[in-house]
């Protein structure tokens, strides 16, 4: 028996702002919305599109960790710092669903992966995916990466200028593809789909104004993203066929999808199955590849960092290949905080957008039961009464002892709780792999004027690429 799915969402997207005004008046007569700023608001809306960090920040001084914005047509409560991320994510994670929060809306590209489902399907569906991203699965997947990544750096020349943001998108997707799913980059259906292409259009609907989004018909956004999914649909359904007839499998998850039960011995359809590859591809490439970006053009700015950074790399590797145990573990702690203050600065997946199921309160703050309710770790990371100077790139924050010291749920970049990132091991292993091998051989200098301005959807990564100068070492 197949696991049951959940209820569709509503798509038509005039009728889920009538559903969600209805939502709103009923759940504010019961109790009220915490304060902050209830008006509708074009400029505060149009603000938040496109620098929501500010606006956040502003607010907290404003009102305390729990307030209320009207973004666009919706009022949405912010929990923001230790105490509210705790909250959401690990003592009462269970006063909130992720469906039917704003990542429902990336339903009409993802389907019911991962990010979209809740309750019993998400616990089970989380079960039969946990052991391929176990410590030795993980391992196992440096073989395949380190071939990928050698591919594309040992091609850079010194003086060579590049978009590194582009550069990596597509070999962290060839790296999810075939370290996650044992899927072929070059395989016939793939061959004829650039796949980090087709994501970059399905996913920049989601980056176009309100007004865009709500078109339908030829030409709009609306239709060149299922457009772009249908393409990437073609590759995934391609392989489960595959796999289907021959009976092929191996250890990676697209094998523990299809083969999968969970205690009550039921399986996934092949829809749920692209589902859950649809999701972990998105999850899985787009954040690594803004982490390399952001990271880089850190150490572009910071010369002492990169040079204790190369002296570290240097005396622990040489010139050969890293190993697991090596990125892994606590060979390369410069590494690691350089890493942990990138992800404090600009954590890709800077929202966790929920909806509450019932009401409660925290910090003198009651918030209404049904409502859209988002902790965000974007702005929690630069909360001046949490971290000093919340502006500047220090790695040092991340010592042991600092590091021990932040107050519990302070630093979250891959959230927490039961519903943590399923692949930060992964994910954290494939940025140290590229990171360990640019160095190697290069260092990056940012292309003169470079000003970097980020784009928030659906993850945050630089508006306008990254574009780079190789300097051979
Ligand atoms: C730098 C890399 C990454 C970062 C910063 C990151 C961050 C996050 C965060 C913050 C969440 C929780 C969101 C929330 O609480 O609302 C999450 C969930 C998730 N991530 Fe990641 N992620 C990364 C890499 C990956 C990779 C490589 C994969 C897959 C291969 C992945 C798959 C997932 C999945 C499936 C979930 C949902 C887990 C669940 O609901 O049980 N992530 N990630």
């Amino acid at each position: 028996m197949s696991l049951v799915p959940p209820p569709p969402l509503e798509a038509r997207p005039l009728r889920r702002v009538v559903n969600d005004l209805r939502i709103e008046r009923a759940a504010d007569a019961e109790v009220p919305f915490p304060p902050g700023e209830h008006a509708p608001s074009l400029r505060r809306t149009r603000r938040f599109n496109v620098a929501p960090l500010p606006v956040l920040l502003e607010a907290y001084e404003r009102y305390g960790p729990v307030f209320t914005l009207r973004i666009f047509h919706a009022r949405v409560v912010f929990m923001l710092g230790p105490e509210a991320n705790h909250f959401m994510t690990v003592a009462h994670a269970d006063h909130f669903t992720w469906r039917d929060g704003h990542f429902g809306d990336l339903t009409p590209l993802l389907g019911d992966g991962m990010l979209t489902i809740d309750g019993d399907l998400h616990r089970r569906s989380r079960r039969i995916m946990l052991p391929a991203f176990g410590r030795e699965r993980v391992a196992a997947t440096l073989d395949s990466m380190l071939p990928e990544i050698e591919a594309v750096v040992s091609r850079w020349e010194d003086g060579a200028e590049l978009d590194l943001y582009a550069t990596t998108r597509p070999l962290a997707l060839r790296i999810a593809m075939r370290a996650l799913f044992g899927l072929d980059p070059d395989g016939a259906v793939a061959r004829e789909t650039d796949a980090a292409a087709e994501f970059e259009h399905a996913l920049g609907f989601w980056a176009k104004d309100y007004f865009l989004q709500v078109l339908r018909g030829p030409g709009s956004p609306w239709s060149r993203m299922l457009a772009a999914r249908r393409r990437l649909d073609a590759i995934i359904y391609d392989e489960i066929a595959r796999r289907r007839r021959s009976g092929e499998r191996g250890e990676d998850v697209l094998s523990l999808l299809l083969d999968g039960a969970d205690e009550d011995g039921d399986r996934l359809s092949d829809g749920q199955v692209r589902d859950q590859v649809m999701t972990l591809m998105f999850a899985g490439h787009d954040t690594t590849t803004s982490t390399v970006s952001f990271l880089f053009h850190e150490l572009a700015r910071h010369p002492d960092e990169l040079r204790r950074l190369l002296a570290e790399r240097d005396a622990v590797l040489g010139r050969r290949d890293p190993t697991f145990a090596e990125l892994m573990g606590d060979a390369l702690p410069r590494l690691d905080r350089v890493l942990d203050e990138t992800l404090r600065r600009y954590p890709p997946a800077w929202i966790g957008p929920r909806r509450s199921v019932r009401p409660f309160e925290l910090a003198g703050a009651r918030v209404p039961g049904g409502v859209p309710v988002d902790y965000c770790s974007w702005a929690s990371h630069h909360l001046p009464d949490v971290w000093g100077d919340p502006d500047a790139f220090r790695p040092d924050r991340f010592a042991p002892e600092q590091r021990a010291a932040l107050p519990r749920g302070a630093y979250i970049p891959f959230g927490a709780g039961s519903r943590t990132c399923i692949g930060m091991r992964f994910g954290q292993l494939e940025i140290k792999a590229i990171v360990a091998r640019v160095l190697r051989d290069h260092t990056l200098e940012l292309a003169p004027e470079f000003q970097l301005r980020i784009r928030q959807m659906p993850t945050i990564s630089p508006r306008d690429g990254l574009p780079v100068v190789v300097r051979a070492r």
